[in-house]
């Protein structure tokens, strides 16, 4: 069986190959490959080229500003026929281990868990977190050590809704899924059915606002930029005495959040790779 695919070719050095691949899963690839010295990534088809061709050119300057050194030349966007896509699919996703009680894995794979593990369905479709990208990583990681039984969870950038689903299994009462990406709210409604959570999330097609209030744990996998931007709103709507999980942060961006955080105290930071993860408690004297 055959599958049509976009795809965009970057030429790339090896120090670049990572951070330009982490960028163009972020822009919603299924996946990546490397060939000689191109990257190639693949697009579902019925994405538009002209805005992936834009979209890609915005993240390449966006990283060339911070000082990453990528070529001058456009990607090349080409649409493919691959005729192997089906045994690459699956064997580019396999169950993950996150923690000692959450394992993320495909619906296609068979995983026997462990007394005390926790599995949690995944099918990757155009909302990004599959868990192996380093930033949804450390937020399962985060929600994991966080999550009490019974908590509410605000989810701003849900994505492939992972983050809202695992913290649901891990014991949270209900979450509130926001993105602003229809395709990906897709993909999270269907994954929460997948799991059988689909009742306790609800998804909302938009962005953070003021009236979002009074949860106990609010994460948002989203870049530094945006969570400065909307850092006021954000900790607002943090219960006080609660936490805040924040990744998608370049590690040399993290100084810019961490001013943005003001009065919260600082809990924890992990680095893997090129990002950054902070959690945050506020102050049980906080509004
Ligand atoms: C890096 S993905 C994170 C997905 C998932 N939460 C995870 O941790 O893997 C960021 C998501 O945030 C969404 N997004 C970006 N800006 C947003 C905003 N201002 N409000 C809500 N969602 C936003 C994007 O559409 C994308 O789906």
């Amino acid at each position: 069986m055959s599958q049509q695919w976009l795809t965009a070719t970057i030429s790339c050095t090896s120090e670049t190959r990572e951070i330009l691949s982490d960028f163009l899963l972020g822009l919603g690839s299924a996946w990546v490959s490397v060939e000689n010295s191109n990257l190639i990534a693949y697009f579902p088809a019925d994405a538009n080229p002209d805005e992936l061709l834009s979209e890609i050119t915005e993240s390449i300057e966006a990283l060339r500003s911070s000082g990453v050194d990528l070529p001058g030349e456009l990607p090349a966007i080409r649409e493919v026929s691959d005729e192997g896509w089906a045994e690459r699919w699956t064997e580019f996703f396999k169950p993950l281990k996150i923690s000692s009680r959450l394992v993320v894995t495909p619906p296609w794979e068979t995983y026997e868990p462990d007394p005390g593990e926790e599995i949690l369905l995944l099918d990757p479709g155009m909302g990004f977190g599959t868990g192996s990208h380093e930033t949804t990583r450390c937020c399962l990681k985060a929600i994991d050590d966080l999550v009490e039984d019974g908590n509410t969870i605000l989810d701003v950038g849900t994505g492939s809704g992972i983050l809202s689903i695992a913290a649901i299994l891990l014991g949270a009462e209900r979450a509130t899924a926001l993105d602003v990406d229809p395709a990906a709210l897709q993909n999270a409604r269907h994954n929460a059915t997948l799991n059988n959570v689909q009742d306790r999330i609800f998804f909302e097609e938009r962005s953070i606002q003021a009236t979002d209030q009074g949860y106990d744990i609010v994460v948002a996998n989203i870049f530094a930029e945006t969570i400065v931007e909307l850092s006021t709103l954000l900790k607002a709507s943090v219960k006080p005495g609660r936490y805040l999980v924040l990744s998608g942060i370049m590690n040399p961006k993290s100084g810019m959040v961490e001013e943005a955080m003001g009065d919260f105290e600082r809990l924890g930071t992990m680095v893997e790779g090129n990002w950054t993860t902070l959690t945050y408690q506020k102050k049980v004297s906080l509004q």
